[in-house]
């Protein structure tokens, strides 16, 4: 399938963030389990993958089970958990296929240990490939990511490993689960909410947000790449004017 005739490739984002939403309302539309609408949300992620690659975007992250998710029914949680092995391990010969590298941010020490050992093993065998990185954001949550750098910044100060006056934004940065990854110019969230639902607070400052009624496991890479094309028609002005930027 090819890119839209009015898309332009010279203006895509660098990277962009998806807060994955709808899956269960999908599942009670269609008279289904929720784990149901989980499933088929996983042919959503294939396809925008592939399209965010095809588009030339650098970093896809994918908003996949965060902090909060926790607290849903033990059955849904352990269901989520095995389909995210299966997909992982299901998926790292495709990814290798397209060049793609995983990588995975939150706090993955709290995930079950083979969770833990699929995603390590898959992000090692990805780990060379120089095409589009996909983040997954597991076990994610930005006051978790925030909190867990003011505290690991402490120790550094403590220690004397960094210097206490005049800590800047760059050295903040460090700290968080995305140092090397650059800020989402554009967050997408489906499903209709207009929630940022602790998802990448600080890396969110000036991002563009774009929001559609459609449910995940409807959403496919002609979506994304209609999402790029509205992007690429907004200002950016980062505070300045508009004549400014001109
Ligand atoms: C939100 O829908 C979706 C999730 C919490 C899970 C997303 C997971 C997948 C798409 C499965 C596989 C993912 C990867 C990356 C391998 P919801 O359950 O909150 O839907 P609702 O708001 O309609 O209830």
């Amino acid at each position: 399938m090819a890119l839209p005739t009015n898309f332009n490739s010279s203006s895509v984002p660098e990277h962009i963030a998806i807060i994955m939403d709808g899956n269960g309302r999908w599942a009670k539309k269609n008279g289904k389990a929720r784990i149901f609408g989980h499933k088929n949300g996983v042919a959503s992620v294939r396809s925008v993958t592939e399209g965010a690659a095809e588009a030339g975007v650098k970093f896809l992250t994918l908003y996949a089970f965060s902090t909060e998710n926790w607290n849903r029914p033990k059955a849904e949680v352990i269901a989520l958990m095995h389909l995210l092995v299966t997909t992982i391990a299901g998926e790292t010969k495709t990814l290798n296929k397209n060049n793609i590298c995983l990588q995975a941010i939150g706090d993955l020490d709290s995930l079950p240990s083979n969770c833990q050992s699929e995603l390590s093993k898959a992000i090692k065998k990805t780990s060379t490939n120089t095409g589009m990185t996909l983040v997954l954001a597991l076990s994610y949550s930005s006051r978790w990511e925030i909190l867990n750098a003011v505290n690991s910044l402490l120790i550094d100060v403590k220690s004397g490993k960094l210097e206490q006056e005049n800590i800047t934004e760059d050295d903040f940065k460090n700290y968080l689960c995305t140092k090397d990854i650059p800020d989402p110019e554009l967050i997408i969230r489906t499903s209709g909410e207009h929630r940022i639902s602790n998802f990448l607070l600080w890396q969110a400052a000036y991002s563009e947000f774009y929001f559609t009624d459609t449910l995940w496991p409807d959403f496919r890479k002609e979506n994304l790449w209609e999402a790029i094309t509205n992007f690429q028609n907004r200002e950016r002005r980062f505070g300045k004017t508009s004549e400014q930027i001109k």
